[in-house]
C-alpha cells in the first residue's frame, strides 16, 4: 500500500543486507514515519512486545523473522534444537491472544529442524518465512475479492448510495504485511468505485482506530469518520451503519471471534439492530485446535499506563498525557471474545462462511481433521 505516493509493506527484508529487517515503528503514526531496524532475536522480540509492530499476521511474520536472527545468533557448538525451541517459546510469550504468533513460529520451526547443521537451519528457516510473508499477502488479497462482493450486493441495494461500513482497532494492511484483512474489502470495494464511507472506532486504550486505520484510510483516498468507541449503537439504531467488518486475533474452529477489546460491544448491538457483522479471518488467524472461545483463548493484559495516559501531538512533539488520578488504578484487557452466534459470517481467503464448525469445515475440510 501507500504511503505519501511511496508503495510500503509493514515490514520488509533491507535490500543490501539480508541480516537486517525493516519495520514501520506504529508507535509514531500518524505524526512521524518512523523506520526501525531490527537484526537480533531481542530486537524482535521487543518490537513485538512493546508494539512497534501489531497486528495478528504482522506479529507472525515478525517472529517469524525473529526466529530465522536467533538461529543466526546461536553457537553452532551448542545444541541447536534445543536453542531454537528456546526461541520459538520466548517469542511466544511477548504477545498472547494472536494465535498468528503461534502458528508462524511453528511453520518455521519445523522447517529448521530439518536443517542438519546451522547454515542449513537458516537457510530453511529463512525460506519458510518468505513464504509464510507471501501466503499471509495473498491471503489478504483474498480476503479482499470475496469480502468485496459483500459491499457490492449493499451497494447494489441501496441503488449506489453510500455504504457505510464500521470497524474497530486496525485490521488494516498495517496490522498484516500488505491489504489487511477488514480493509480490503474496503480497498477493493473503493477501487471499483463503490461509493462508500467508513466509521472509524478510535479503539481505546492504544487508539490504533484513530491513529492507524485513520492514516491508511486517508492514505488510499477512502471517504471516514472517527468515532469514540461509544457511538456505534447509536449509529446502529439511526441506521447509518449497513455492514461492520473486524478482524480477528484468534478465532476458534467453532467461529468464536477474540478480536480488540471492546469488538463483542459491537457485535451485540449489531444483532440488537440487524446489522451484518463480518469478520475478516485469514487461516493464519484461526486455531483449529480450540472450540470454546471464551473458555480457551488467552486474553492479554497489559500495563496500566496504556488507559491512564494518552499521546497526541502538539507543536511538533508527541506528547504523554494523564487522564485519570495519579493514584487510581486502570485495568487493561487487551481483546475480548464475540461469540459466533453474533458473527453473521468469516471471510476468509477462500471464501465466506458461517461462523460455525461445519461453515469452516466445509471452506478447510483438511483442517477439520487437526
Ligand atoms: O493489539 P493489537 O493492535 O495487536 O490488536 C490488533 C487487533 O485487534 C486487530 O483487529 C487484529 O489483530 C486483526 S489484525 C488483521
Amino acid at each position: 500500500m501507500k504511503i505519501e505516493g511511496q508503495s510500503f509493506r509493514s515490514i520488509w527484508v533491507k535490500d543490501e543486507d539480508e541480516t537486517k529487517v525493516q519495520i514501520i515503528d506504529q508507535r509514531y503514526l500518524p505524526f512521524e514515519l518512523v523506520i526501525e531496524e531490527l537484526s537480533t532475536l531481542d530486537d524482535f522480540a521487543r518490537a513485538i512486545r512493546e508494539m512497534h509492530v501489531r497486528g495478528a499476521p504482522l506479529i507472525g511474520a515478525t517472529a517469524a523473522y525473529g526466529l530465522c536472527a536467533a538461529i543466526r545468533e546461536m553457537d553452532p557448538e551448542s545444541n541447536l534444537s534445543e536453542e531454537v525451541e528456546k526461541a520459538v517459546y520466548y517469542l511466544r510469550a511477548t504477545r498472547p491472544t494472536a494465535v498468528d504468533l503461534q502458528h508462524a513460529t511453528e511453520t518455521v520451526w519445523r522447517s529448521a529442524c530439518r536443517g542438519s547443521n546451522q547454515a542449513e537451519k537458516l537457510e530453511l528457516a529463512k525460506a519458510a518465512t518468505e513464504q509464510l510473508v507471501a501466503d499471509s499477502i495473498l491471503q489478504c488479497q483474498l480476503i479482499g475479492e470475496h469480502g468485496v462482493k459483500l459491499i457490492e450486493a449493499i451497494s447494489k441495494q441501496k441503488k449506489g448510495e453510500t455504504v457505510n461500513i464500521l470497524t474497530h482497532c486496525n485490521a488494516g494492511w498495517l496490522a498484516c504485511i500488505d491489504h489487511g484483512t477488514a480493509t480490503a474489502p474496503i480497498y477493493a470495494a473503493h477501487d471499483q468505485g463503490i461509493k462508500l464511507h467508513v466509521w472509524v472506532d478510535e479503539t481505546r486504550p492504544r487508539n490504533q482506530g484513530a491513529n492507524l486505520t485513520a492514516y491508511e484510510l486517508a492514505q488510499h483516498g477512502v471517504p471516514h469518520t472517527v468515532i469514540v468507541d461509544n457511538t456505534g449503537g447509536h449509529l446502529m439504531q439511526h441506521g447509518m451503519v449497513d455492514l461492520i467488518v473486524v478482524g480477528t486475533d484468534r478465532t476458534t474452529r467453532s467461529g468464536d471471534v477474540a478480536n480488540k477489546i471492546g469488538t463483542y460491544l459491537k457485535a451485540l448491538a449489531a444483532k440488537d439492530n440487524g446489522v451484518p457483522f463480518y469478520v475478516a479471518a485469514p487461516s493464519s488467524s484461526i486455531d483449529w485446535q480450540i472450540s470454546d472461545g471464551l473458555a480457551e483463548i488467552p486474553i492479554e493484559e497489559r500495563t496500566d499506563e496504556e488507559v491512564k495516559y494518552v499521546h497526541g501531538w502538539f507543536n511538533g512533539r508527541i506528547y504523554k498525557v494523564l487522564l485519570t488520578p495519579h493514584d487510581s488504578p486502570a485495568a487493561n484487557y487487551g481483546f475480548d471474545v464475540t461469540p459466533a452466534r453474533l458473527v453473521s459470517g468469516l471471510i476468509t481467503e477462500r471464501g465466506v462462511c458461517a461462523a460455525s464448525e461445519n461453515g469452516l469445515s466445509e471452506l478447510f475440510p483438511e483442517m477439520s481433521k487437526v
